[in-house]
C-alpha cells in the first residue's frame, strides 16, 4: 500500500467544476454561496453536519484556537470549526484535488482567511512541535495501517493540555467487510481497528482518553433527515458512479454490526 493508492481512491480531476455544475443546475446561486448548500458533500463522514456539530460540542473551541483537520478532505468540517469558533484552521490532506477544492469552496463562501489547505500525510505533517491547541480527524484512520505512528504524530504538533477527536469507522465485531467502501476500492487500503487499539494506541502516546462514544443513532437520525431533504449535492457528485456500491458496502457493515462510526476525544496533558 502506498499514499498513492489511498489518493487515487479518492482523486477526481474537475472536482471543483463538477460540484458547481450540480449546484447551479438545483438552481444555487454560485455569486452568493451559503456553506449550508456544500454539506451533502464537503462533510464526507457518517452523520455529516450533524456529527460534525455534536462532536464539536465536546471541544473547548475559542477564537484563539488553533485547530489543525487531519484528512481534511475538501474542507467541510474545517469550515464548519471556523464558522462555528471563529477561529483559524488548517487541514490537510493526502489527496491533492481534494486540497485544491478545499481551497476554491473556502474561498467561495467567505472562509477563505480563516481556512488553509495543503497537502500532506498525516504520518508526516510539516508543522513545529506543540503548534496546534485542537486537532480533529474525521474518517481518516481507516486508510493508516500504523495507527501508534498516526497518533504519535498528531501528538507532537499538539500543546500540552491540547485536545483530540478522532471520528472513524471502528471495528465493533466480526466479520468481513465487502468491497469497495467509501474509504476503499479493496483491502489493501482498508484498516479498520477497533476501539480498543485506538484506546491504546492514545495511551501509549502518552494521552488521557475519554470512552469512545458509537454515534451510529445520531447516523441513522441524520440519513433519515438527509433522504426527506435531499441536498442539491451529496457524495455520488464527489466519488462517481461506483458510489452506491460503496455506501450499501457501508450500510451492510453496520447492519451487520461489523463496524460503528465511534468518537474517541483524548486530551494531551499539561
Ligand atoms: C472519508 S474522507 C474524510 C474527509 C474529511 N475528513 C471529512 O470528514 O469530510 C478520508 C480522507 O482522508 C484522506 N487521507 C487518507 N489517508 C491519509 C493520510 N495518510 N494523510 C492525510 N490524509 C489522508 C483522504 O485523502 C480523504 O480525503
Amino acid at each position: 500500500m502506498s499514499p498513492t493508492d489511498v489518493s487515487d481512491h479518492y482523486g477526481q480531476h474537475g472536482l471543483t467544476e463538477r460540484i458547481c455544475a450540480q449546484l447551479t443546475s438545483a438552481g444555487v446561486d454560485l455569486n452568493n454561496l451559503d456553506p449550508s448548500a456544500l454539506s451533502g458533500v464537503d462533510e464526507f463522514h457518517l452523520g455529516g453536519r450533524a456529527a460534525t456539530t455534536a462532536i464539536l460540542d465536546s471541544l473547548e473551541l475559542t477564537v484563539d484556537s488553533r485547530v489543525l483537520d487531519v484528512g481534511a478532505g475538501i474542507g467541510g468540517a474545517a469550515r464548519a470549526i471556523a464558522s462555528m469558533a471563529g477561529c483559524s484552521v488548517t487541514g490537510v490532506d493526502l489527496t491533492p484535488e481534494f486540497v485544491a477544492t478545499a481551497s476554491q469552496l473556502s474561498d467561495k463562501v467567505g472562509l477563505g482567511q480563516l481556512t488553509s489547505f495543503e497537502v500532506a500525510n498525516a504520518l508526516d505533517v510539516p508543522f513545529n512541535d506543540t503548534e496546534f491547541s485542537v486537532v480533529t480527524m474525521f474518517h481518516v484512520g481507516m486508510n493508516i495501517a500504523d495507527k501508534q505512528a498516526l497518533i504519535t504524530e498528531l501528538a507532537r504538533v499538539l500543546r500540552p493540555g491540547g485536545m483530540l477527536v478522532v471520528y472513524d469507522i471502528m471495528r465493533v465485531g466480526p466479520g468481513d467487510i465487502t468491497f469497495p467502501v467509501p474509504w476503499s476500492s479493496d483491502r489493501s487500503t482498508s484498516f479498520v481497528n477497533s476501539p480498543d487499539d485506538y484506546l491504546d494506541a492514545l495511551r501509549h502516546a502518552g494521552f488521557v482518553p475519554e470512552q469512545p462514544i458509537d454515534r451510529l443513532a445520531l447516523v441513522r437520525s441524520a440519513m433519515a433527515s438527509m433522504a426527506t431533504a435531499p441536498p442539491p449535492v451529496n457524495l455520488s457528485h464527489l466519488m462517481g458512479t461506483n458510489w452506491p456500491t460503496m455506501f450499501a458496502n457501508l450500510m451492510a457493515a453496520l447492519d451487520d454490526g461489523i463496524v460503528s462510526p465511534t468518537q474517541i476525544v483524548a486530551r494531551r496533558p499539561e
